[in-house]
């Protein structure tokens, strides 16, 4: 089974990123073929400072490589190392219809949010079925937020399957409700374009400002409180010891649950859940060779798969005469 994921470099990444997409991805490494790559083709739809990119795009294959990814047991690239995608885009974006795009939301919210459209903003969704179709993925672990993205991906190769004949594998989505939507420090979805974020890799102080931060409701400390629909809960629950998170949801459902306290030790826990990584992170970023190597390997690995998916690409939509 192939397992595919990206993820862009438009900004450090976080605890939504880690627990959405490369947690849920590191945990394949050892039971499927698993490509992982940083998507800075998507980045360019909403980041236009170059320097601010290229650095996004080490950063990122840094913080995944210290999170663990072992790049000999996986396809790790830069998606624009493997430039063949952008030929299949365009393939792919000659037979979708432009309802299918008019619908997505995470477009027409950035719309809503005045964010000034570009093309690449409307056509990101066709890259991503690019992406995905190219490596002939089965399964596409994700957040919530791309879960329309998957669907789209898998109406264009129905269509195009339909069309020309059989062609791609159809992907499937994988979202686990548990990780769904992670909550910023404000209670909406974090993201990096609502500015709620808690990094993975931030200094201490950082690190204590933000969690610091979390919004929570007024109810005294010994009033029963609802877990489920607390911010602060909703992170502390996926990195406290299992035994402590049931604690704390007790003392919640029965009152006793102190916000400030909570705070403070969910900081104390980050920072040592991502000690190890914070430590390897800075040494791969010392020294930019291996993570240049692996990258490099990985652009070839991938791109010797991709090219058999478009060479028959061309054959069936006619670009190869
Ligand atoms: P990006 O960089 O915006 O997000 C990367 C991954 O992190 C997940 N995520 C979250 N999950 C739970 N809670 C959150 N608050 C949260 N915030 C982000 C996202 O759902 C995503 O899985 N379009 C993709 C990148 C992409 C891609 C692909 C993914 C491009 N091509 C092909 C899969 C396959 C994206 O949203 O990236």
């Amino acid at each position: 089974m192939r397992v595919l994921s990206g993820i862009q470099p438009s900004g450090s990444l976080h605890l939504g990123n880690y627990l959405g997409m490369m947690k849920p991805m590191l945990s394949y490494m050892d039971r499927a073929e698993l490509f992982v790559f940083i998507v800075n083709f998507h980045a360019l739809t909403s980041v236009a400072e170059p320097d601010k990119l290229a650095r996004g795009t080490l950063e990122a294959a840094a913080d995944f490589l210290a999170l663990g990814l072992d790049p000999n047991r996986c396809v790790f690239w830069v998606q624009s190392d493997v430039p063949e995608v952008t030929e299949l885009a365009w393939i792919l974006t000659c037979i979708t219809p432009m309802g299918l795009l008019e619908r997505c939301h995470s477009y027409k919210d950035k719309i809503a949010k005045g964010i000034s459209p570009n093309h690449g903003l409307f056509a990101y969704p066709v890259l991503m079925a690019a992406d995905i179709l190219l490596y002939q993925s089965n399964l596409v672990p994700v957040g919530k937020d791309q879960k329309q993205h998957i669907e789209v991906t898998r109406d264009i190769a129905l269509k195009f399957n339909y069309t020309y004949g059989d062609t791609f594998v159809i992907p499937e989505g994988e979202i686990s409700d548990d990780i769904a939507t992670i909550p910023g420090v404000d209670g909406q979805k974090m993201s990096k374009s609502y500015g709620n974020t808690i990094e993975i890799f931030l200094d201490e102080k950082e690190l204590r400002k933000k969690v610091m931060s979390i919004t929570t409701d007024s109810t005294p400390v010994d009033q029963p409180k609802n877990p489920e629909t607390c911010n602060l809960f909703q992170i502390y629950r996926h990195f406290a010891p299992r035994s402590r998170v049931e604690e704390v949801h007790r003392l919640y459902i029965e009152g006793g649950a102190a916000y400030g306290t909570l705070k403070k030790e969910l900081v104390g826990i980050l920072w040592d859940y991502f000690k190890d990584s914070r430590e390897k992170r800075a040494e791969l970023l010392a020294d930019e060779t291996y993570i240049r190597k692996v990258l490099a390997m990985g652009a070839e690995k991938a791109r010797n798969i991709g090219e058999k998916t478009l060479e028959l690409v061309r054959q069936r939509v006619g670009t190869r005469y």
